[in-house]
């Protein structure tokens, strides 16, 4: 998030306009929280994760009367447009401000990347990455110890997080809210890679499956031989932090000159994603409030790759 406020503020500042940076995200708004964003302020970010500008939940925002107050602070500050950078809640937000009147584009961004309108959203490659590199050091104990490791991923109600790392990290079962299996029917794989040879192995489990980690992990703890007592490993927050991959930054970079450039030149109302590799609106109606659907080309991978 910090290369998309840097690209944005940057953008609009070449172009002679005066940037000012919202903290707390919509909270802030409604509070009138608003810093001068210089180009100054916006060097030395790149690499860090997270927000300089903060971040809040804000579900008041829903809230028509709420959104008014947030109108009335951007007409009393002489703010004429606004970036919005965030995931589906929040580009449901910016939605409902378009459609009152002001001039938004979103930024999609989030490490669930369940946002229709980017093929990818920024942070989800950095979120990747890092529970990749925590399925890799699990393995080594998985290994040297004949173990199984039942690892939780985020991405609230979408598996990408967990079919992502699970693919790149040779996971054996990979559990996700849109391709859901059941304590015994993970059992089943895991005795199944077993007979084949398997002498551990590694579940990957999104937080938003049915049958989440914890259920799994309490199913195989009661209900099988002692080769197959899992170990849990909830990775939750991590993956937010740390440093932006370069992808990330990159993505971050490419998406919010793009918004800042659309917000200019008067073509507001939309989500700059990627699509084909190329920075591109959509128009926020066609994308508020509607998910990304899983990959069925990585879905049928993972049915071949765990042999
Ligand atoms: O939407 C991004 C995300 O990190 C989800 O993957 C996760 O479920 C949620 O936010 C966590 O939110 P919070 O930090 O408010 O608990």
């Amino acid at each position: 998030m910090n290369a998309a406020i840097r690209a944005a503020a940057r953008t609009a500042i070449e172009r002679g306009i005066d940037v000012y940076g919202v903290r707390c995200g919509f909270s802030g708004l409604i509070q009138g929280d608003f810093v001068p964003l210089t180009a100054r302020a916006v060097g030395g970010i790149i690499e860090l994760g997270g927000t300089i500008l903060e971040s809040a939940r804000c579900p008041e925002f829903c809230d028509k009367h709420t959104r008014k107050v947030g109108r009335a602070q951007l007409r009393d500050h002489g703010i004429d447009g606004l970036i919005v950078i965030g995931g589906n809640g929040t580009q449901q937000g910016a939605y409902a401000l378009s459609t009152e009147g002001v001039p938004v584009v979103g930024v999609a961004s989030t490490i669930d990347n369940d946002l229709v309108g980017s093929d990818i959203t920024i942070g989800a490659d950095t979120a990747v990455n890092t529970a990749l590199e925590a399925i890799d050091r699990l393995r080594t104990t998985a290994k040297s110890h004949r173990r199984v490791f039942i690892v939780e991923t985020m991405g609230r109600d979408s598996g990408y997080l967990a079919l992502v790392s699970g693919l790149a990290g040779g996971a054996e079962v990979v559990v996700t809210p849109e391709c859901d299996l059941s304590p015994p029917d993970v059992r089943e794989l895991l005795e199944e890679a077993k007979r084949r040879g398997k002498r551990h192995a590694i579940v990957v489990v999104a937080e938003g499956a049915r049958n989440d980690a914890q259920t799994l992990f309490n199913f195989l703890c009661e209900n099988t031989d002692s080769e197959l007592k899992p170990r849990l490993t909830v990775l939750g927050h991590m993956q937010r932090g740390g440093r932006p991959t370069a992808f990330d930054r990159l993505l971050a970079t490419r998406l919010a000159a793009k918004a800042a450039s659309l917000l200019i030149s008067g073509n507001p109302g939309c989500l700059v994603g990627l699509l084909n590799d190329v920075a591109t609106p959509t128009p926020l109606a066609d994308i508020a409030g509607v998910i990304k659907p899983l990959s069925r080309e990585l879905l049928d991978l993972l049915d071949t790759m765990k042999l």
